[in-house]
C-alpha cells in the first residue's frame, strides 16, 4: 500500500479495515501516528533554526522508515536502526524511492546509540521507551525525542508496571495525561542526571494513545541539579479531588486533605512538576506546521494551546467537577472567563476539550463559575 505523508510517498504494509498498527504484516505502520510524525518534522525544522549546527538524526526504531525518510527530506543526515530485517529492507526501499540517502542498519538501537553520538535521536518503540533511555540520554548531543505508548503504566492504571519501568509511583487519578507525561519526564530527567546531563523539556504533547516529549540535552551537572530540583510529589484527595504538589525528593504527604479532611490521600512521585515546554520554541514549531502537513490544522491547534497552557502538574475535568456539584457544564471559554474575572489564572489543556488548568482551588473554581 502507498502512503503520502508530508512531501514523501512510501510503501507500507496493507492496513486492513478496522485494523490498526500494521497488523497482518511483519513491519509496523500506524496511520494514526501521522500527527505525531508531522509535529516531529516541524520540531526538527524549528530545532535546526534554534541550533544551526545540528545535522545528524537517528531514527532508532524505524519500522517502514517513514520518520527517517521525512527527516532526510527535511535535509537531515539520517541514520536508522531496527532489529527486524524485513523493516530494514522496507526502509531501504522507501529511502531509495524518495531519492534520499540514509545509513540504515539492522541493529539494536542501544548499540547504535552507544557507538555513535548523534545530534538528534528519536525513540519510537513498542510500549515503554525505558530500556532505551540510558543510551539515548547519555550519548545524544542535542535533542532526544521520545514516544511512549504504555499510557496505562505511566498514568498509574497499571501501577506495578509503571513502578517497574519508571522507578516512580504513578497514581490513577482523573488527570491521566499529566500523570503519564510527568512520570515519563521524571524518569528521563533522573536518567540524564545519572550521566551528569540535564534533559530540558522543550515540547511535550499527550493523546489518548501516547505521550510524546522532546528534551534538549545540556551536558552540565549544575543544569542537571536544576532539573532534579523540579521533581516532586502530587498529593491527591480521592474524596473531593483537591490536590497539592511540592518539589523535593523527600515526600511529606499530608495525613488529611486540606480541603475536606479526608484521609484518603494518594501520593504520586517523584513526578516532574516543572514546565513541559519552552513557549517560544513551541511558537517556532507552530510556524513550521505548514500546508504540506495533512494534520497541519490539528497540529497548530494543539501547539497553540500548549503554548499558553499553565504549568500546573495536574488538570481538572470540567464535566467531572460539574457532576460532583450536580450542575450542568458550560462552554469552556465562558468557564475560563469566569475564572479570569475572579482573578485566577486558568487555561485550556491541549489533550481534551473538557480539561482545564488553574491555580484556583476547587472551592474557588466552584464559586467563580457558579453564576
Ligand atoms: C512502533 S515501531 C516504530 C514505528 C516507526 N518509527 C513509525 O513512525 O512508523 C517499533 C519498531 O521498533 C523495532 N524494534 C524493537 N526493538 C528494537 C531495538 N532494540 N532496536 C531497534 N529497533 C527495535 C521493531 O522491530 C519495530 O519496527
Ligand atoms: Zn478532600
Amino acid at each position: 500500500m502507498e502512503v503520502n505523508e508530508g512531501e514523501v510517498v512510501i510503501t507500507v504494509p496493507e492496513v486492513r479495515d478496522g485494523a490498526s498498527e500494521g497488523t497482518g504484516s511483519s513491519v509496523f505502520y500506524n496511520p494514526t501516528q501521522e500527527l505525531n510524525r508531522d509535529i516531529t518534522v516541524a520540531t526538527l525544522r524549528a530545532y535546526r533554526a534554534r541550533q544551526p549546527q545540528v545535522e545528524t538524526y537517528l531514527d532508532a526504531m524505524m519500522a517502514s522508515g517513514i520518520r527517517g525518510v521525512r527527516a532526510a527530506t527535511a535535509g537531515f543526515q539520517v541514520s536508522g536502526t531496527d532489529t527486524d530485517s524485513a523493516a530494514v529492507q522496507l526502509a531501504r526501499e522507501n529511502f531509495a524511492r524518495n531519492n534520499v540517502s540514509g545509513d540504515l542498519q539492522q541493529a539494536d538501537a542501544n548499540v547504535a546509540m552507544h557507538q555513535t553520538r548523534y545530534d538528534i535521536v528519536d525513540l519510537d518503540p513498542f510500549g515503554t521507551p525505558a530500556p532505551y533511555l540510558d543510551a539515548a540520554l547519555a550519548n545524544t548531543a542535542g535533542l532526544v525525542c521520545v514516544t511512549a505508548t504504555d499510557t496505562a503504566p505511566l498514568c498509574g492504571a497499571h501501577q506495578d508496571s509503571g513502578i517497574r519501568s519508571y522507578s516512580a509511583v504513578p497514581q490513577n487519578t482523573e488527570y491521566h495525561p499529566e500523570m503519564g507525561l510527568r512520570t515519563l519526564l521524571s524518569a528521563i530527567i533522573r536518567t540524564a542526571a545519572r550521566h551528569d546531563r540535564a534533559a530540558v523539556p522543550i515540547l511535550s504533547h499527550v493523546s489518548r494513545h501516547y505521550v510524546r516529549t522532546y528534551v534538549e540535552i545540556e551536558a552540565s551537572s549544575t543544569a542537571a541539579n536544576e532539573r532534579i530540583a523540579s521533581l516532586g510529589y502530587v498529593y491527591h484527595c480521592e474524596d473531593c479531588l483537591h490536590r497539592d504538589a511540592e518539589t523535593g525528593l523527600i515526600a511529606h504527604p499530608p495525613s488529611r486533605c486540606a480541603a475536606c479532611s479526608s484521609e484518603r490521600i494518594l501520593t504520586a512521585g517523584p513526578v516532574y512538576v516543572g514546565k513541559i515546554c519552552d513557549p517560544e520554541f513551541v511558537a517556532a514549531v507552530c510556524s513550521e506546521t505548514d500546508s504540506r502537513l495533512a494534520t497541519g490544522n490539528k497540529a497548530r491547534r494543539i501547539l497553540s494551546t500548549i503554548r499558553t497552557e499553565l504549568d500546573t502538574p495536574t488538570h481538572y475535568d470540567q464535566h467531572r467537577l460539574c457532576k460532583l456539584w450536580g450542575r450542568s457544564a458550560s462552554a469552556m471559554d465562558d468557564f475560563l472567563e469566569d475564572l479570569h474575572e475572579s482573578g485566577h489564572s486558568a487555561s485550556r489543556a491541549h489533550y481534551s476539550g473538557t480539561a482545564f488548568k488553574t491555580t484556583a482551588s476547587i472551592a474557588e473554581i466552584r464559586s467563580a463559575t457558579s453564576s
